[in-house]
C-alpha cells in the first residue's frame, strides 16, 4: 500500500513522517498518508501569503471555472470518493454517496456565487453634504485561511472550507482530521488539476498536536474550525484572529400535538442514528408533548429497531460503527450513567466493539450527560413535556444552539419557533439534521460563532471595503 502524498501549494509532496489511517469497522489499515515536516508547513504558509494579492484579484471566470471543474470531477469520481470516506471513517456507503453528491453541489454553488459576487452600490446623496457622492462596497479577503475540518464529513466539511475560500480568492491551508485525511487528499488531487495559482490551496494532514504552529502563525489571520470544544481554546489562544467555530450540540427534535407521527418517527429514528449519530445536527433530544407521547414513542422504537446495522460497506446499512472504540466506550458509559440515575432503555444500549446499537432512552435525569452534552453517538433521549410552551423551553434549556427540528403543521407555531428557539436554524416538519449546503449554517451559545454555507462563509472570510466616488450624479 503506497503512502499518499499531501498537497503543498498545489503540488504533491512527501514529508518526514506518516499517519496510518485505520478502517474503524474492520480494524485494518485503510491507508497511509505523508505528514509534512515543519519546513514544509512553513513553505505552505509562505506560498499562501505570497499568492494572497494575486488570488484576491483573480477574475470571476477563473475562479468559477476552477470551482466548476472541481464540482464535475467530484461527480465523476463520486464512487471512489464514497468508498474512501467509508473506508477511513466507517460511514455507511449510502451516506458517503450522499456526502459526495453534496460536495458536488457545494463547489457548484461556489462557482455560481463567485460569478455574481459584484459588491453593492450605495447612494450617498441622501443628505445635502454628500451631493455628488456614491459608495461602492466590495468585500475583500481578510487574508490566508487555516481550515481545520473534522472526521465526520471527510469530504463535505472540507468542501465547505475550501470552496468559499476559492470563491473569494483567499488562500487556504487545510488541515483535515487525522483519522480521515485520505478523502481530503483526493480532493487536493482534483484541485491540482485546475489552473488556480499555486499556493492558493494546500492540504496538510498532521496529528492535532502539530497544528499549534499553524494556529499561532501571524501570516494566517483567519481560522475556520469545525469540531469539538477545542475550538474555544483556539479562540482564547489567538483572540486577535478572525475565528469561526462550528462546534456541534445536543440537537432537539420537537414533536407537537399536531405532528404527523409516522413521518416524525421515521425521520427521527433515521437521523438520530445515521453515521452512528456522529453528526453535529443529528437528533439527540426528542421533545414530545403528552398528548402524543405514548403513540409516538411506540412508533419510534419500532422504526429504530428496523434500521439496518452492521458493515458500512453494505448498501443496506443505515448505522455503522463509531470512529473508534474509545468513542463507542464513552457513549456506552454515558448511557449507563443515565440508567444508574433512573433512565430506562427502550431499545439498544449495548456495544459490540466499535459499534453501539441504536438506542432510545426515557426518563434520563435532566443533568445527565446524554441530555446536557453532545453524545455524538446513536442515542435518542426522549423528553416528555406538557405542551408547546414547555417544549420550546426544553429546547432552549441547553448550553448549545445549532439547529432544532419542529414537527408541526401549524404556520403560526412555525413562526413562533423561529422567533423563540435559540439556535442557528429551525427546521419545520423535519429533523434538525436537515441541511442544504447553500443555507447559512452555524450556531449560538456553545455551538460556536460565525456561519458556513457557501454565501455565508464567503461573507465570513471577507470584510467590507468602501470606495467613495466624488462628483458623480446617479
Ligand atoms: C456537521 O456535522 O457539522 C455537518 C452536518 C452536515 O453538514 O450535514
Amino acid at each position: 500500500m503506497s503512502t499518499l502524498p499531501f498537497w503543498l501549494a498545489g503540488t504533491a509532496a512527501t514529508g518526514d513522517s506518516e499517519l496510518t489511517v485505520v478502517n474503524p469497522y474492520t480494524g485494518e489499515v485503510a491507508g497511509r498518508v505523508s505528514v509534512p515536516s515543519a519546513d514544509q508547513v512553513e513553505q505552505a504558509v509562505d506560498a499562501a501569503r505570497a499568492v494572497a494579492a494575486e488570488a484576491a484579484a483573480l477574475p470571476a471566470h477563473a475562479k468559477a471555472a476552477a470551482l466548476d471543474h472541481i464540482s464535475r470531477r467530484i461527480g465523476e469520481r463520486a464512487e471512489e470518493i464514497a468508498r474512501t470516506i467509508t473506508a477511513e471513517s466507517g460511514k455507511p456507503i449510502k451516506w458517503a454517496r450522499v456526502e459526495a453528491a453534496r460536495a458536488v453541489s457545494v463547489f457548484r454553488w461556489a462557482a455560481e456565487e463567485a460569478r455574481r459576487d459584484s459588491g453593492e452600490l450605495q447612494r450617498l446623496d441622501t443628505d445635502p453634504g454628500a451631493t455628488g457622492r456614491i459608495a461602492l462596497i466590495r468585500r475583500v479577503p481578510h487574508g490566508p485561511v487555516l481550515g481545520i475540518s473534522p472526521f465526520n464529513f471527510p469530504l463535505n466539511l472540507v468542501a465547505h472550507k475550501i470552496a468559499p475560500a476559492i470563491a473569494v480568492g483567499a488562500p487556504i491551508v487545510l488541515k483535515p482530521a487525522p483519522a480521515t485525511p485520505m478523502t481530503a487528499l483526493l480532493l487536493g488531487e482534483i484541485i491540482a488539476e485546475t489552473d488556480l495559482p499555486a499556493g492558493l490551496v494546500s492540504v496538510l494532514p498532521m496529528p492535532n498536536d502539530l497544528a499549534g504552529r499553524l494556529i499561532d502563525d501571524e501570516r494566517v489571520p483567519v481560522i475556520s474550525f469545525t469540531g469539538g470544544a477545542f475550538g474555544w481554546e483556539i479562540r482564547k489562544r489567538v483572540p486577535h484572529k478572525h475565528v469561526t467555530l462550528e462546534l456541534g450540540g445536543n440537537a432537539a427534535a420537537v414533536v407537537l400535538d399536531d405532528a404527523d407521527l409516522e413521518w416524525a418517527a421515521g425521520r427521527i429514528a433515521l437521523f438520530g442514528n445515521n453515521q452512528a449519530g456522529q453528526v453535529c445536527i443529528g437528533v439527540q433530544r426528542v421533545v414530545v408533548t403528552d398528548a402524543v407521547h405514548d403513540e409516538f414513542v411506540a412508533r419510534l422504537v419500532e422504526k429504530v429497531e428496523a434500521l439496518g446495522t452492521g458493515d458500512p460497506a453494505d448498501a443496506g446499512t443505515d448505522v455503522g460503527p463509531l470512529v473508534n472504540e474509545a468513542a463507542a466506550i464513552r457513549v456506552q458509559e454515558w448511557v449507563e450513567e443515565a440508567v444508574a440515575g433512573g433512565a430506562r432503555v427502550l431499545t439498544g444500549g449495548t456495544r459490540d466493539g466499535v459499534t453501539v446499537a441504536p438506542t432510545v432512552i426515557v426518563d434520563a435525569p435532566a443533568d445527565s450527560r446524554v441530555v446536557r452534552q453532545e453524545v455524538f453517538g446513536p442515542v435518542l433521549v426522549i423528553q416528555r413535556v406538557a405542551d408547546t410552551d414547555a417544549a420550546f423551553a426544553a429546547v432552549n434549556d441547553s448550553d448549545f444552539g445549532l439547529q432544532a427540528g419542529v414537527f408541526t403543521r401549524d404556520l403560526p407555531t412555525a413562526f413562533r419557533a423561529q422567533r423563540e428557539l435559540e439556535v442557528g436554524g429551525v427546521i419545520i416538519g423535519d429533523v434538525p439534521t436537515f441541511r442544504a449546503d447553500q443555507m447559512p449554517y452555524g450556531g449560538v451559545k456553545g455551538s460556536g460563532v460565525g456561519r458556513e454555507g457557501v454565501r455565508a462563509a464567503m461573507t465570513d472570510l471577507t470584510y467590507e471595503r468602501v470606495m467613495v466616488l466624488t462628483g458623480i450624479t446617479l
